[in-house]
């Protein structure tokens, strides 16, 4: 068994060859960043046509750092879902031409799911069941993962998602696409922390967030004086700040509850050091065990696609090989690992 995986849901081409007994043989990574900084964002049609200008000859380099050939190949795993529609039908459209020439099976598999069960790919994985804290550009869910395509929604945003928040206010603060990691960056230039900054949802009972008035506060914080660089770095550190401390106040809500003894944080924003650091600190403080992903495969990869992909294919799950792709797609709506899809 050896499963190629291919990711591009949105601004970056990941593949990689995962196989079950000996790991991850290579995975790639061929980031955008380029092709949408001009525009602050990304423009769909142009990450469409970078991931078709990417992709094939992408993959011909990840078999070749693992030391494999097409024929090798026993499955292939691509994101299906959730993101933008004409990015998913280049992957979906490779994956199914390459798996209907080899005549091998071709799943489509759930973004999210992908992201949560990257920590598996990690020296201490963590063990069913579990609570995951999904936090990427698009979502923020709290999910209780009993098993593999066994998943129950406990809270989720009614608004933005944390990335968005962390975009939205980067942008503002004068910083390019992509903002995140930038305005983390600008964050550490601060000492200090303005108190004022909320902590959305928190002073009431449930797991929903909300990070819309967080990043409003943080705009017209901008707006209401001449913004210095001590100022740039004061609102990002205050900005990341209130996102960490309201991250951490829910998961410690939701391992309370569930009772649940491992949380997995995984999505782009979970390669944020400070939010590493607050939910770390939960570990010690409730008993339980806490698992990210290596930083390179918090944000979007190939990787995880082929593990999540690996395991449903190897337990039998694959469809016709059709171009199927879903932009939205309700995590709860994933089937469980012994289904056929379609
Ligand atoms: O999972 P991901 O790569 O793509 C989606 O599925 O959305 O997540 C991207 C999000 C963006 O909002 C990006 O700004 C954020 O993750 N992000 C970060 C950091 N690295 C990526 N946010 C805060 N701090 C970071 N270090
Ligand atoms: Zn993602």
């Amino acid at each position: 068994m050896c499963i190629l995986g291919i990711e591009t849901s949105c601004d970056d081409t990941g593949v990689a060859v995962y196989h079950p007994e000996r790991g991850l043989l290579s995975h790639l990574l061929h980031s955008q960043i380029r092709v949408h900084r001009d525009y602050g964002g990304v423009v769909p049609e142009l990450a469409s046509r970078d991931h078709l200008r990417q992709l094939t000859p992408l993959i011909e380099h990840c078999l070749k750092q693992a030391s494999i050939t097409k024929t090798d190949l026993t499955g292939i795993a691509y994101t299906a879902g959730p993101g933008l529609m004409g990015a998913l039908l280049v992957g979906a459209a490779e994956a199914v031409a390459m798996a209907w020439a080899l005549d091998i099976p071709v799943l489509g598999v759930h973004h999210l799911e992908g992201h949560l069960l990257a920590p598996m790919l990690e020296p201490d994985p963590p063990q069913f069941p579990f609570l995951a804290l999904l936090i990427s550009g698009g979502h923020t869910q709290l999910v209780a993962v009993n098993a593999i395509g066994d998943y129950r929604l406990l809270g989720e945003t009614l608004d933005d998602a944390a990335g968005e928040a962390f975009d939205k206010t980067a942008k503002a603060l004068g910083l390019s696409y992509p903002g995140g990691p930038k305005l983390a960056k600008l964050a550490d230039a601060s000492d200090a922390i303005d108190p004022n900054f909320p902590r959305p949802m928190t002073d009431r009972p449930g797991l929903d967030f909300s990070f819309s008035g967080l990043k409003t506060f943080a705009l017209n914080t901008i707006q209401k004086e001449p913004l210095t660089d001590s100022r740039r770095a004061l609102i990002a550190r205050s900005l990341q700040e209130a996102v960490a401390d309201t991250l951490a106040i829910k998961c410690r809500r939701a391992l309370k509850q569930t009772g649940l003894k491992s949380l997995v944080v995984a999505g782009g924003v979970s390669a944020n050091h400070r939010i590493r650091e607050k939910l770390s600190a939960l570990g010690p403080d409730l008993g339980v065990k806490i698992h990210f992903p290596r930083l390179e495969f918090c944000t979007d990869n190939g990787a995880m696609i082929a593990y999540a992909g690996c395991q449903r294919i190897q337990a039998g799950q694959f469809q016709e090989p059709i171009i199927f792709a879903r932009p939205r797609w309700p995590l709860a709506e994933v089937v469980p690992i012994t289904t056929k899809t379609r």
